[in-house]
Order: structure tokens, then C-alpha cells, then sequence
């Protein structure tokens, strides 16, 4: 009995550090694109398919940060791209602060990459949001 429970509990804490690993991540307020930045929309909105391209993009450039699965490695303190209040920003968003980084704070600035790329990467983002990754916290009991 106890086994099961420590078992259980230590798949739990498991799958919690796997959602957000740097869940205490806080988006910077000063850090914000202009009016226009914020509209613009992803071009390749309608190609799902280049999110595969931008997960590799992802895991050359952004990864040693962000981790693998973009959640954000404390010792970092980068951001954790699955909590929603960074998801719930839009698409321009996105691109504009991978574009010109927070050099403050310790985001690089990825203007050097090409704008498609960078489009790629934001599409890929997107397939990072906790509903496209559901995970047993919601499902186990
Ligand atoms: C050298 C480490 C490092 C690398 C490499 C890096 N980042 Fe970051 N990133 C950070 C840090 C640190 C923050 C948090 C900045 C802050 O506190 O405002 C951040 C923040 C972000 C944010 C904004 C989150 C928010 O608050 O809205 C996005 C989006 C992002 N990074 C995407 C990327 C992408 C995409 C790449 C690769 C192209 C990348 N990062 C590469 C360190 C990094």
C-alpha cells in the first residue's frame, strides 16, 4: 500500500516538474511590443505542418534555455512557454520578443535567424500549450 501511494506521488510530482519546470515564472511587464508588433499574424498560420521545422529550430537554438519541452530550466530563469499567461499572448507577441530578445534579463535577441524561421519557431510554440499536452494530473487520481 504504501509503495502504491509513494509511487503514485512521486509519478505525480513527476509529472508536475515535467509541466512546468520553472512554473514560478513571472512575464516581464516592461517587456512589451509595440501596438502594431502585437497584430501582426503568423504567415504560416495555415501550414501546421512547418511546426515540425520549428521544433528543430527550437531544439538547436532555444533548448538550452527553455529545455526540450520549452517548460523553462530554473537555474536559467528562462520562461516557461506552457503556462498560459505566456501562451495567451498572441502570435506577433511571440515573434517580436524572439526577435529582439530581454537582454536584461537574459533572453537573447534572434534577429539574425530569418523571419520565416522565427514564424516557424512561434508556430511550433503553439503546439506547447498544456492542452495539446495533457498530462496525467488531470487524468489519474
Ligand atoms: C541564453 C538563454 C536563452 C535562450 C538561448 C533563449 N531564451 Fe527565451 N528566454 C530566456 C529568458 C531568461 C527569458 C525570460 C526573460 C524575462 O524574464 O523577461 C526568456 C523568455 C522568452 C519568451 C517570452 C516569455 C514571456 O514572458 O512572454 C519567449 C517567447 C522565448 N523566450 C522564446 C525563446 C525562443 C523561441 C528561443 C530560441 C529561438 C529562446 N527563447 C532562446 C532565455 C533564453
Amino acid at each position: 500500500m504504501i509503495k502504491v501511494a509513494t509511487a503514485l506521488l512521486s509519478a505525480m510530482v513527476c509529472s508536475r516538474a515535467a509541466v512546468a519546470q520553472n512554473a514560478s515564472y513571472r512575464t516581464d511587464p516592461n517587456w512589451r511590443p509595440p501596438v502594431a508588433a502585437i497584430a501582426r499574424q503568423n504567415p504560416l498560420a495555415s501550414k501546421p505542418e512547418a511546426a515540425a521545422g520549428g521544433r528543430k529550430l527550437f531544439l538547436r537554438h532555444c533548448a538550452e534555455c527553455h529545455g526540450g519541452d520549452g517548460a523553462g530550466l530554473e537555474k536559467k530563469h528562462s520562461a516557461d512557454l506552457q503556462l498560459s499567461a505566456v501562451q495567451d499572448q498572441s502570435d506577433g507577441t511571440f515573434f517580436w520578443k524572439i526577435t529582439n530578445g530581454n537582454a536584461v534579463k537574459g533572453m537573447p535577441a534572434f534577429s539574425s535567424l530569418p523571419e520565416l524561421q522565427r514564424w516557424q519557431i512561434v508556430l511550433f510554440l503553439r503546439t506547447l500549450r498544456p492542452a495539446a499536452a495533457p498530462t496525467d494530473s488531470t487524468t489519474s487520481k
